[in-house]
């Protein structure tokens, strides 16, 4: 057993809670981030963890650990990567050991690997498809080094093999998504319109392309739309955009296109217009309809201000502090919540509403205004 990690007897022996979150993903509650929740729950044993933190840094004694990372393949991705390279400072006492698995599970295995043989405190693996990881999380397990996941999920025998997880409402963003659209074509009197939509799909077994798949499909089953077609553009631009070129020679009929992430979407917006039609709403008469996710920088929130994509359904990639929070209850033998799901709203530049609800969880819809534009280039 690592020597900073203490045993689970006696861990829930001085069980506490992170947040309100559940061991049951379906029941745990949407947070935002980890400040928000701060008032409330820290407590005199936090309070002196930052000032042992920074003896800490001080003294060299760093906390390692080591992020396997999926790779730099969309921008969400990239504010991923800076949200824990920016949490994980030795300011704040940390070392971090940072491996980009260039989006191949075999490469993120590799890496964990290598933690193990560095004796890292923690593990933290954001894995780039669901199955195939019960080995090496076995091997960590072996090495008494705690595993944390982020982003997205893994399908184990085993839910023990990891401590917690921190992430997205993967299912929920996509039928946020089919319900905003069903709302937005209802208002305007047009819920009869014919759909023939393509979907380019995410990697293909990854909880994000899993679950916002599922949530189209559920939404195209209520609402009587057509699927085309659906093939993975494996969340890059370029992948995006050649499978839309595939797509507008295949089915000249298609008229909304749902991309599993943004940059999917900037590639299918290049395809649209390089062949010749037109992008927007009105379907009808030959339009074709972007609908997306993530939302992360101002490229995406601009392509909204300007019509290019009708919705985002947000993804919040700023994942650094929540995962810091939890190694912090470890670090004083607190149990943390398993799952914890991070706060995501949804972007228009449609008047239509300003929130969705599904199954009682309220989505804030924020209009993609100047304002929010400048908000978000201050944040980059
Ligand atoms: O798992 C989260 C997804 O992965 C994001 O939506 C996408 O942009 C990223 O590559």
């Amino acid at each position: 057993m690592k020597k900073r990690f203490l045993s689970v007897a006696l861990a829930a022996a001085v069980a506490m809670s992170a947040t309100a979150c559940t061991s049951n993903p379906a029941e745990s509650k949407t947070t935002a981030a980890p400040a928000e929740t701060k008032a409330e729950e820290t407590t005199a044993a936090e309070a002196s963890s930052e000032g042992e933190k920074k003896e800490a840094a001080a003294d060299g004694d760093l906390i390692t650990v080591g992020y396997a990372q999926v790779g730099a393949e969309s921008d969400w991705r990239t504010a991923n990567t800076e949200s824990f390279k920016s949490t994980f400072t030795e300011e704040n006492g940390y070392k971090l050991i940072f491996d980009d698995a260039q989006q191949k599970q075999e490469n993120q295995i590799k890496a964990i690997r290598s933690f193990i043989q560095q004796d890292v405190d923690y593990i933290v693996v954001a894995p780039v498809v669901e199955t195939g990881w019960e080995t090496v999380l076995e091997e960590a397990k072996e090495a008494g080094i705690p595993v944390i996941l982020s982003d997205r999920q893994m399908q184990l025998s085993d839910d023990s093999l990891y401590e917690a997880w921190v992430g997205g409402n993967f299912v929920k963003e996509g039928e946020t998504c089919g319900d905003w659209l069903a709302d937005y074509l209802e208002k305007q009197g047009r819920a009869d319109e014919e759909i023939n939509m393509v979907t380019i799909q995410g990697t293909i077994g990854a909880t994000a392309q899993i679950g916002r798949t599922r949530g189209l499909y559920q939404a195209a089953k209520a609402y009587g739309w057509n699927i085309l077609a659906e093939e993975s553009g494996d969340f890059t631009q370029a992948k995006g955009k050649e499978v839309m070129q595939s797509f507008l020679e295949e089915y000249p009929e298609l008229n909304m296109v749902y991309c599993e992430n943004d940059n999917e979407a900037f590639g299918a917006i290049e395809a649209i217009k390089e062949a010749g039609r037109t992008i927007g709403t009105d379907i009808r008469n030959g339009e074709i309809m972007v609908v997306s996710f993530d939302g992360v920088d101002v490229d995406a929130l601009s392509c909204v201000a300007d019509g290019e994509i009708s919705c985002i359904a947000e993804c919040n990639p700023l994942h650094g502090p929540w995962i810091e929070k939890i190694i912090q209850m470890m670090e004083q033998g607190r149990v943390p919540s398993k799952y914890t799901y991070v706060d995501e709203g949804m972007y228009s530049n449609e008047d239509i509403a300003s929130s969705i609800t599904i199954n009682g969880s309220s989505y804030l819809i924020r209009k993609v205004n100047p304002e929010l534009l400048v908000e978000h280039e201050n944040m980059q």
